[in-house]
């Protein structure tokens, strides 16, 4: 594989397992439903293209229930308020929405949007039924329910072989298409539906993704599913609208004051965009709370730099970016997390995160108080040089120019001088591309 398309694959794998890395009764739905989606899809004739799309399709479908209403699936969904309900009934489209974004899976979009309609048209959110439903949307809606029965709820455990069956014998004509509930049955009658493995579903992944992307996968594809993946993460949290990507702004702002070299240049970059990867697995009441954590809430919070590594560093071509992402809440004077790591024992690229990272928070409205101000963030940088921060980094941190600073709010375009050299070498792209404007709605 090209090096291109390897990182770029390497992307879409972690967006998948972050996707399926919500804790607790979440725990890998997404790639359970998209292994028995492609067995579906084999038995039902499909071609390699589209049993391709529809792993992704199927661990994919609810990006857009990130930021909306992740915390719904702990209730019964009869017992939801009317209005996560209807929260719940918007993220067919959003996830559409952000599929249809990702470059080489815009064929997915479909799939996803109609993933909760129902044959007998009480689905939605267009309410189609029948063969007007995609082949592909009809095979995720039954693996999405079968997978979700297998597993434990906060509300209810896991139900047997034989109840799910009769459930889905129930639904024929109803939920599910007839076609493809009797396949799934004839395949649970015989015991043909494999244990779910993770090296199965790795193997099912990488081969999808060269089926699905072209030979060669350009740099500005890359980015712009950095920039997905960046808003995702941000998504999860109200109050952090962009962040990442002023992080990545920031960090190699501060690698070329301190002389670094390209590739660092290029890790700082993917860094920031992902630092906050591990959040995605953090449960939405505990981002969103307006108040003190209890220690079982602090734990996540604690927990996500990581789970975001461990989930890079399952990929050998993102492996090099887990040192930045593991170690970016440490603190110069030991005091961080997760290891307490301190002064140069903390690895550069996580010193050069942990102050830009910090620059950004505090220059962030949250949800307990208002932006404490540039110029209060700037001292706070001087002051904490030597105890929360790196000495060597603060000072380079607070050397960047002016002009970084006001590029950051998106009040201006970002020149292609500023971006690392793996993106500079891309002079025919559009500059209006790397707009912050661009982005933040991208
Ligand atoms: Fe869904
Ligand atoms: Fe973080
Ligand atoms: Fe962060």
């Amino acid at each position: 594989m090209d090096s291109g398309k390897a990182f770029y694959a390497g992307l879409l794998e972690a967006l998948t397992s972050v996707m399926g890395s919500a804790k607790g009764y979440l725990h890998e739905h997404g790639p359970r439903v998209g292994m028995l989606a492609t067995q579906l899809g084999a038995e039902m004739g499909l071609g390699r293209s589209d049993r391709s799309a529809l792993v992704f399709a199927a661990v994919l479908s609810d990006m857009g229930m990130v930021g909306l209403a992740e915390d719904a699936w702990e209730n019964p969904v009869a017992q939801l308020p009317d209005d996560v309900k209807a929260r719940v009934r918007q993220h067919p489209e959003r996830s559409e929405s952000r599929v249809s974004e990702i470059p080489h899976l815009e064929r997915l979009a479909p799939l996803v949007r109609h993933h909760h309609e129902w044959w007998d048209g009480s689905g939605y959110p267009d309410a189609l039924s029948d063969s007007d439903i995609p082949i592909g949307a009809l095979i995720l809606r039954i693996a999405d329910t079968v997978t979700a029965l297998g597993a434990d709820r906060p509300h209810r455990s896991a139900l047997g072989k034989p109840e799910i069956a009769d459930i889905v014998r129930a639904g024929v004509g109803k939920e599910f298409g007839p076609e493809v509930a009797e396949k799934f049955l004839a395949l649970d009658r015989a015991e043909e539906i494999p244990e779910f493995t993770h090296a199965a579903y790795r193997h099912t992944v990488l081969r999808a993704a060269e089926h699905l992307l072209p030979e060669e996968v350009s740099p500005i594809s890359t980015d712009q599913l950095l920039v997905i993946v960046a808003n995702l993460i941000d998504a999860k949290d109200p109050y952090t609208g962009g962040h990442s990507r002023r992080v990545a702004v920031l960090a190699v702002a501060v690698a070329d004051q301190m002389g670094l070299e390209g590739h660092l240049k290029s890790q700082l970059w993917s860094v920031g965009y992902l630092h906050d990867l591990g959040k995605l697995a953090v449960p939405l009441r505990v981002l969103a709370k307006n108040g003190k954590l209890t220690e079982e809430e602090f734990a996540y919070i604690r927990a996500h730099p990581g789970d975001g590594a461990e989930i890079l560093g399952r990929i050998p071509t993102l492996e090099d970016l887990t040192t930045g992402v593991r170690y970016h809440h440490e603190r110069w004077d030991g005091k961080g997390y997760p290891e307490g790591l301190s002064g140069e024992r903390i690895p550069l690229v996580a010193q050069i995160m942990a102050v830009c990272d910090s620059y950004d928070a505090m220059t962030s409205k949250r949800a307990y108080r208002d932006s404490l101000g540039p110029e209060f963030a700037r001292d706070e940088v001087a002051r904490e040089a030597g105890t929360q921060f790196g000495p060597r980094v603060a000072e380079a941190f607070l050397e960047i120019g002016k002009d970084i600073f006001e590029g950051l709010n998106g009040t201006r375009p970002m020149s292609l001088s500023e971006l690392p050299q793996r993106v500079q070498t891309l002079r025919h792209i559009d500059p209006r591309w790397f707009t912050s404007q661009a982005i933040e709605t991208g």
